[in-house]
């Protein structure tokens, strides 16, 4: 199994950027892709002030920071993953385009190259059937912000090689993450729990039950969340809630993952949360 050395991150995004910062901080050359200069841009911008943040702090030097800026590369073109011995993808939660770039990685990286995925609720399974090598497809599922949520839930497909899960544990021990398996089952662990919690929330909403803002400090002050339920949501983008309550409602074909209709009326609407400026509160 390959030593892993270099590392590439597809996505620069809203959990994109803070892998490679992770990676990064932690001493490893990261090279940066998504589709524009403009993504890139707000991703080092954004990078920029989680690091200041983490010396603001006193967890990291100025130079620790500054040292880890350096280590992050960026390119709007996939070809310059062909020398990575890791490539994560953050990209859409859509299965047909992950699928898609995995196949595009497969005639651009080394056969022995791991390619893992952040998916937060697609079967590895069926993305490692997009690959002509699918022993080296894995899930590398963090959480977000990804500079402070310390999991790692790794989940082999059915085609996943040993040699590949020992690696990708190993790395993530060594950026100072804590792996926990999961089984390929749609939205993992954290997930399953976690996405039907929010989309309850919007029904809440939805059905007049109180307002986001009281809901939210219903289960902060009464099951000591660190923010609520819609906070949460718009934190991690209302159309990635959504992504993983269609994979949970489709994959398991369970009414009780039916999404909210005023989450799809929100992800229709363009109210993606923060990323967007506007979700269940506004963000400027
Ligand atoms: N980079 C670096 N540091 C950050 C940061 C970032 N992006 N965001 C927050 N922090 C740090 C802050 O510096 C602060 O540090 P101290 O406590 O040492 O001062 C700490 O984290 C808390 O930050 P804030 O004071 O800004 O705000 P907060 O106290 O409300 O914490 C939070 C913010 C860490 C997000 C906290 O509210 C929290 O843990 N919320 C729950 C988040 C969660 O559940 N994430 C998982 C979502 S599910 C998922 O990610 C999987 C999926 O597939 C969707
Ligand atoms: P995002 O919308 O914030 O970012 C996605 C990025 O991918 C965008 O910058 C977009 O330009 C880029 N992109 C889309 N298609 C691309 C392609 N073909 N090639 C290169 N770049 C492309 O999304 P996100 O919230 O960062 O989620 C990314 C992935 O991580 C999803 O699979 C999501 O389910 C998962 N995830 C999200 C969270 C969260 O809290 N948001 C947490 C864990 C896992």
């Amino acid at each position: 199994m390959t030593q892993i050395k270099q590392i590439g991150v597809i996505g620069a995004g809203t959990m994109g950027n803070g892998i490679a910062q992770t990676f990064a901080v932690a001493g490893y050359p990261v090279l940066l892709q998504d589709l524009s200069e403009a993504a890139l841009e707000r991703a080092r911008k954004t990078m920029e002030s989680s690091l200041g943040r983490q010396v603001k702090k006193g967890q990291l030097s100025e130079e620790a920071a500054r040292d880890a800026l350096a280590r992050i590369s960026a390119d709007t073109k996939l070809e310059t993953m062909a020398d990575r011995d890791l490539v994560i993808e953050a990209i859409v939660e859509r299965l047909d385009v992950k699928a898609g770039v995995l196949k595009q990685l497969d005639a651009i990286c080394r056969p022995d190259a791991i390619l893992a995925s952040n998916t937060s609720s697609i079967s590895l399974t069926q993305l490692a059937a997009a690959s002509a090598h699918p022993g080296r497809v894995i899930g590398m599922h963090f959480f977000n912000p990804v500079p402070v949520m310390q999991l790692v839930e790794i989940i082999r497909a059915l085609q996943t090689t040993d040699a590949v899960a020992e690696a990708v544990t190993e790395v993530t021990r060594a950026i100072g993450k804590t792996p926990r398996v999961s089984k390929d089952s749609y939205g993992f662990v954290v997930n399953r729990l976690l996405a039907p919690l929010i989309n309850e929330a919007i029904n809440c909403v939805y059905e007049g039950l109180a307002t986001p803002e009281d809901i939210d400090s219903m289960m902060k002050l009464g099951a000591n969340h660190p923010m609520g339920p819609l906070a949460l949501g718009d934190l991690i983008g209302l159309d990635v809630v959504l992504n993983i309550m269609e994979t949970l409602y489709e994959g398991f074909d369970d009414p009780k993952y039916r999404a909210s209709p005023l989450l799809k009326q929100m992800v229709h609407a363009g109210y993606l949360g923060r990323k967007t400026g506007r979700g269940f509160a506004e963000y400027h």
